[in-house]
């Protein structure tokens, strides 16, 4: 708990509907980039010259996701309990109906038990093509998960704790990067001036981070976050505890900003991916644990044919942590 410490504000929560535990505890879980994948033969469902270029892609990704094992995630999400499951986007691959459709059934149980208490927020593959900007599939699937409808969506966990849901999509089935936008700041300042102004702790979901882990991804502008720096500039500022969920890169880290250390980056990587050279996907998402004013970060991974959870280290300014199967 070493990054977390200095901003503790010491303020024992006041619980919302997690309120039955009996301690001032809130518990949420961070799943990542599940990329349910269907073939389609439908030229109006794949139009131009993406068809091939998507028939490929869906090809690929049906070899390295096994969406088989959603069953096996769904289950262990539900047995963690949470107060809230939270979704960081890239639900599918080609943003199909039947792909939409897929991952709404196979986390029906969560819905079922759980409702009311998801929140999502979609990926650059869940607004892949024109057809979809103009067919809005996410918003018609998912659109129940996006607290309020509107974007950012702000939710307040109580406590001082409050979660903001950011699109940063481009809509325009270029390219995989996505664009922070001038009227996401603006909301984003009117709730800190409005009703986030006691906010003691932020968790931001949003399918892109703003900074990328040097060395792996660095200012890869194919891939980033554009206008990102306004964003980081404004979670800098707001001097709390920031904790960043975001997916986008298909590998689960740790990492907190060298230049805002109240920003920790926390990427839930894509639980069903199967990586090079691997019997199968490496099966986990992150747990955040916030107990009296002071947030942990926990791993669920399966490990054979056993969940094994454990302690995530909160790293120093510029520091970040491999969370994704050791060795790997
Ligand atoms: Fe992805
Ligand atoms: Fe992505």
């Amino acid at each position: 708990m070493r990054g977390a410490a200095r901003y503790s504000p010491g303020d024992p929560l006041a619980t919302g509907p997690e309120a039955g535990r009996g301690v001032a505890m809130f518990r949420a879980v961070h799943i990542g980039d599940l990329h349910f994948w269907r073939f389609t033969a439908n030229p109006a469902l794949l139009p131009g010259k993406r068809l091939l270029g998507l028939a490929n892609l869906a090809l690929r990704r049906s070899r390295a996701f096994q969406q088989g094992r959603a069953g096996e995630l769904v289950a262990r999400i539900g047995d963690a309990a949470p107060d809230r499951i939270l979704l960081s986007g890239d639900f599918t691959t080609t943003s199909l109906p039947s792909e939409f459709s897929a991952a709404k059934d196979a986390l029906a149980p969560l819905e079922e038990r759980f409702a009311g208490r998801i929140r999502a927020v979609p990926g650059n593959h869940d607004r892949y093509t024109r057809r979809e900007l103009r067919a809005k599939s996410f918003d018609r699937f998912l659109g129940d998960w996006c607290f309020r409808g509107t974007w950012p969506w702000f939710d307040d966990a109580g406590g001082g704790l409050w979660i903001a849901g950011i699109d940063a999509t481009t809509s325009n089935g270029l390219g995989c990067f996505g664009t922070f936008r001038d009227e996401t700041l603006e909301a984003l300042k009117a709730w800190r001036s409005g009703e986030g102004a006691d906010a003691r702790e932020l968790w931001i979901v949003c399918h892109f981070p703003t900074e990328d882990l040097p060395g792996v991804f660095h200012r890869d502008r194919g891939r980033e976050l554009h206008g990102g720096d306004r964003l980081l500039r404004f979670l800098g500022e707001l001097n709390i505890p920031v904790f960043y969920l975001h997916g986008h890169h298909h590998y689960r880290w740790i990492y907190r900003s060298p230049t805002h250390p109240n920003v920790t980056y926390l990427n839930a990587g894509a639980p069903m991916y199967r990586r090079k050279g691997m019997a199968r996907a490496d099966l986990g998402f992150l747990e955040l644990l916030r107990e009296n004013g002071t947030t942990a970060v926990k791993v669920h991974r399966l490990e054979g044919e056993e969940w094994k959870v454990s302690d995530a280290t909160l790293p120093e300014a510029g520091e970040y942590f491999d969370l994704q199967t050791p060795g790997d």
